[in-house]
């Protein structure tokens, strides 16, 4: 039998992250040719993933420019995945998320009749604008797909709301899986982390680069930091500053010279974990790490008005602190402070998944496709394994 084509594309650091244990499952399989096309939405740190789990992409777009629009990466993207698709002839172009690269893959893969398969399907806050422009980015993926990689029963239950009753998978999150790479003993190779002092301090790692957080949002985290960390003398921040020129400026005018808080370059993806499994709690409006620190045991506060994983909200581990300066200070004041607190919200749960997703994907891709006539494995946090009627 001819093999199954898979192209999976994909351009930013998230999504780069949580599809390389995918592309090296896929790489295994006898019955899937695995072909991999980055956008380079994101260049240097999409780059360091790819080193960093040992990927080579077969096609690169590179369309990655400073300071882009988001229409403007949308054309790029799809001018330049027609000649792929001619090359590659997939039968199946994987995306993921809810990037400017996923809609745009994933329209440009609906125009030429090839099955579209979302890995990460069904996350939703039905607040178009927030994450802007991401919820609308997934909902619109959701109508092109034919395949849908669900990680949680919650995620399929959105689906299912809006209609979609066919082709929907439930597997857990591939981050989980990416983080058997990663997390290993929690030694560092950076200088910069090496030189930090555990024993003595407690450390929280920031990360704030959001669309809808640019300006007063922003502006109002960054004076939580510093009140912070006037009020906590061994309490120290970690923020790797994303590229973003919008978010360089901030973080640099703000927070550049204030003690206690390093202003770090973007972490390598190993190093960036293995500092979350050492830390004393998080805070950040990413989406990724509200799924990462929970399967740590640690603490997250979300600096945003809503979340797409209220999974860990319901199991504790996170809570939505939003983006103005008292509430935030309120809320890790009382992590710093209420021991009790934060034991209770630094369980290690793990409703994202059990670090076999990308297996169960590749099983349910060569079912869909007739290769295996077993259904695959569906992920329940409880470990109860099930298959599909
Ligand atoms: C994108 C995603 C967002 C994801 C984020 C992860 C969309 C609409 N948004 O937003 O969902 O959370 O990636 O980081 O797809 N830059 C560099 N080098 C890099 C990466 C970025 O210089 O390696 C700079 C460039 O100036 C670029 C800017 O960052 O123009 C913004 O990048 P872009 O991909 O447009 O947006 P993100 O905010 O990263
Ligand atoms: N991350 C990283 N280095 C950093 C900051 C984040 O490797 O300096 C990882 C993080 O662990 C998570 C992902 O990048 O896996 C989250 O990326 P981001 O916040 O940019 O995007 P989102 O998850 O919000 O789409």
């Amino acid at each position: 039998m001819r093999k199954i084509r898979v192209l999976s594309v994909f351009g930013t650091r998230p999504e780069a992250i949580k599809m390389c244990p995918l592309v090296l499952e896929l790489q295994q399989r006898e019955e899937i040719e695995s072909l991999v096309c980055v956008t380079a939405q994101h260049r240097e740190m999409l780059d360091g993933v790819l080193k960093s789990f040992g990927v080579t992409p077969d096609f690169d777009l590179n369309v990655m420019r400073p300071e882009q629009t988001l229409s403007a990466l949308t054309s790029r993207v799809l001018e330049g995945l027609g000649a792929v698709f001619v090359k590659a002839q997939p039968d199946l172009v994987l995306v993921h998320g809810d990037t400017t690269t996923s809609f745009s893959a994933a329209l440009a893969a609906f125009y030429e009749r090839i099955i579209v398969g979302h890995v990460e399907a069904g996350l939703r806050t039905y607040d178009r604008y927030s994450p802007f422009p991401e919820e609308l980015n997934r909902q619109l993926v959701g109508r092109l797909a034919a395949l849908h990689f669900a990680p949680t029963a919650q995620n399929k239950a959105n689906l299912e709301r809006e209609g979609i009753k066919e082709g929907i998978f439930v597997t857990g999150n591939t981050v989980i899986d990416a983080m058997r790479y990663t997390v290993g003993d929690g030694s560092f190779s950076s200088p910069a982390l090496r030189a930090l002092d555990f024993e003595n301090e407690r450390h929280i790692v920031l990360t704030c680069h959001r669309r809808e957080n640019y300006g007063a949002a922003m502006e109002q985290i960054f004076s939580a930091v510093r009140r912070l960390v006037d009020a906590y003398p061994d309490v120290r921040f970690v923020y790797p500053v994303h590229p973003s020129p919008a978010v360089q400026e901030t973080a640099s005018r703000m927070l550049g010279n204030v003690p206690r808080v390093e202003l770090i370059e973007p972490l390598d993806t190993f190093e960036m974990h293995r500092l979350m499994s050492r830390c004393y709690m998080v805070m950040t409006d990413s989406g990724g790490i509200q799924e990462e620190a929970p399967a740590l045991g640690k603490p997250v506060l979300v600096l945003r008005r809503e979340t797409e994983r209220p999974e860990a909200v319901k199991a504790g581990t996170v809570r939505l602190a939003g983006v103005e300066t008292e509430k935030i200070v309120s809320l890790a004041s009382a992590l710093l402070e209420d021991k009790a607190l934060y034991a209770r919200m630094a369980q290690a749960v793990n409703p994202y998944g059990d670090g076999r997703a990308s297996g169960r994907i590749a099983d349910a891709i060569c079912y869909m496709f007739g290769y295996t006539q077993t259904a695959p494995e569906l992920f329940s946090p409880t470990g109860t394994a099930s298959r599909p009627s």
